[in-house]
């Protein structure tokens, strides 16, 4: 066999991890791998890179992707650069094919996101035989109970938790810590669980600002002069929208999000709670730098588990994990449905036996 590789979307560590695990087993079958540079950007412009095994060994430590990634390159829908100039679009999707064929490949492995996967299922349904590979730091893909990149992320994100305490604690501060997390708070629930917070707020759960500054206030009253509130970058209020820091033209997901946690800063200094508070956006530093163990672990048996399904010629799926343990699910089934956090979840519910609040009582109905 011969097959391409690419990666596509916003990058995460593990994506190296799987890249090596998809080569490294498919050498060891005597197939031959290519991998695409920029995600469908190489496949579109004919970029790519033969793939030996001394270009993946010693790759399993570090974050990002050795083959680049772009979250703009989609076939059925190509913006030349500059993105969002004033042309059109283009559907180069037949260009996509007459590469893949004069390449000589067999089948293709997408390592990506929903819009990635989405755009794999597409080319799949026109006939590319395609294996998907589900990554995103939000974990809020359905179809597999996690993905790669979340426990790294997740890492970060409690560290960032965990040191604003003392600090929150020395100065009589709220501290507000804003975690990625778009359209689903996985990331903000658990950093916030394990780090301590106070108060978490979710795109799940659209807060109540009255009901932040109580949380605050009742905290002080019961002799806490510091509070740390951890809040997803997707978080809006009730009677609002996600804040959104810039919309980027020609992107499959033009909004680009982030400063909510200003939002919450103010709103504390005009509710006079009589507390300063500080902000940390911690964005992109949560998608940098070495996977941990358990990614490292879970991208390698993707990738296997990807090169068993070229084996056995499944394609139109996408590795899973589920119930722990590695299993494969249609892609068509996997897409456009994300995986979110239940307001009503034991999780949940969880957090508010111990005390957290997350900004809307009426939602999760707890008594502070
Ligand atoms: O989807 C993963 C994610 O990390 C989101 O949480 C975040 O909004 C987005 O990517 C940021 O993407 P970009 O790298 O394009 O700014």
């Amino acid at each position: 066999m011969k097959i391409g590789i690419l990666t596509g979307g916003g990058d995460c560590p593990g994506l190296n991890a799987v890249v090596r695990g998809v080569t490294k087993s498919a050498l060891r079958r005597g197939w031959e791998v290519i991998g695409f540079r920029d995600g469908y950007r190489g496949l579109v412009e004919q970029d790519f890179t033969q793939l030996h095994d001394h270009d993946v060994s010693g790759i399993i430590i570090r974050g990002g992707t050795i083959l680049g990634t772009s979250n703009t390159a989609n076939p059925f829908a190509y913006t030349l650069p500059p993105l969002g100039s004033a042309a059109k679009p283009k559907d180069l999707s037949s260009l996509a094919f007459r590469n893949f064929k004069a390449l000589g490949l067999d089948a293709l492995v997408a390592i990506g996101g929903d819009g990635t996967l989405t755009m794999a299922e597409q080319l799949h349904k026109r006939g590319m035989p395609v294996v998907g590979v589900p990554k995103t730091i939000d974990n809020d893909l359905s179809a597999t109970d996690v993905t790669f990149g979340f426990d790294s992320a997740l890492r970060v994100a409690t560290e960032a938790v965990d040191r604003v305490h003392t600090t929150a604690e020395s100065h009589n501060r709220v501290m507000i810590v804003e975690t990625m997390g778009r359209y689903a708070g996985w990331i903000a629930l658990r950093a916030g669980i394990a780090g301590g917070g106070d108060v978490i707020l979710l795109p799940e759960i659209p807060y109540k600002p009255e009901d932040i500054v109580a949380a605050v206030m009742d905290r002080k009253r019961r002799g806490k002069k510091f509070s740390i509130i951890v809040v997803a970058e997707g978080a809006r209020p009730a009677k609002g929208r996600m804040t959104v820091a810039s919309v980027v033209k020609g992107s499959p997901d033009p909004l680009r999000l982030g400063g909510v946690s200003y939002k919450i800063a103010a709103l504390l200094d005009k509710s006079r709670v009589g507390l300063e508070s500080r902000v940390v956006v911690l964005g992109h530093v949560q998608r940098g730098g070495e996977p941990t163990a358990f990614d490292r672990w879970l991208a390698t048996g993707f990738g296997v588990k990807a090169a068993e399904l070229l084996a056995k010629r499944r394609f139109g799926r996408m590795v899973s994990f589920r119930k722990y343990s590695f299993a494969d699910v249609k892609i068509a089934e996997a897409v456009g449905r994300l995986r979110r956090v239940t307001p009503s979840s034991p999780e949940v519910r969880g957090a508010l036996a111990v005390g957290v609040g997350f900004g809307n009582r009426k939602v999760t109905g707890d008594g502070r």
